[in-house]
């Protein structure tokens, strides 16, 4: 298994930051239709250590206790957006938190399709009740924002766990995606 689009990465630092214990969330997504693809993932969870921000894109790094100890997340994001000829970017300090940056060029030949992007947001806030997630998708000129907060204020607490609820929440991310345009971007 690997991840195949630039959405399966977005998924991989969105639970990367779900991991560091923060309580808010911010997701911005921003696209020049054919040209660029860029995202940033920003947390106020434990922060990654100056001495250890080398050693988290070694591959072979993880605080994770896993059968086969390696995080790919980070190492394998850098290098997919590098190759592309765009930018990839870790600012962190220990117990502030972390904000991960990374840029596409889409006109590449090695850049990988973008994926499904409601399907995406839709997994990011409901991937933690814990985290509140402010999440800002821009394509072109136009864009849109909303919140976990506002979700669980107009469908109620239990939003992210209720099956009608998350149809309604995941409907609404595709309309959203619908009025940008954006939908034939699904490959
Ligand atoms: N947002 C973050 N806040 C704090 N630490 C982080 C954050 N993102 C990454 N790290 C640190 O970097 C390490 C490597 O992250 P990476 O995503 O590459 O691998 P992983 O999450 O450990 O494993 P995998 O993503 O393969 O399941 C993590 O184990 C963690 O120590
Ligand atoms: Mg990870």
């Amino acid at each position: 298994m690997g991840l195949r689009t630039i959405c399966d990465h977005i998924l991989d630092i969105a639970q990367n930051a779900v991991d560091s214990g923060t309580k808010n969330a911010e997701l911005k997504i921003q696209e020049k239709r054919g040209y660029s693809f860029s995202f940033s993932v920003l947390d106020w969870g434990k922060g990654i250590p100056s001495e250890l921000l080398e050693t988290v894109l070694d591959p072979f790094y993880t605080e994770k206790r896993k059968k086969v100890k390696f995080g790919l997340g980070l190492p394998m994001l850098k290098f997919a957006a590098e190759t592309t000829g765009g930018r990839f970017n870790i600012c962190s300090k220990s117990g502030a938190g972390t904000e991960i940056t990374a840029s596409f060029l889409l006109s590449s030949v090695d850049c990988q399709p973008v994926g499904d992007i409601p399907s995406t947001l839709f997994a990011v806030i409901t991937m933690s009740d814990d985290v509140d997630w402010t999440v800002e998708r821009v394509l072109d000129e136009d864009g849109y924002t909303f919140s976990s907060s506002q979700f669980r204020e107009a469908l109620g607490n239990d939003c992210f766990t209720f099956p009608v609820k998350m149809k309604i929440i995941l409907e609404i991310l595709q309309e959203a995606e619908i009025s940008l345009g954006g939908l034939s971007n699904v490959y």
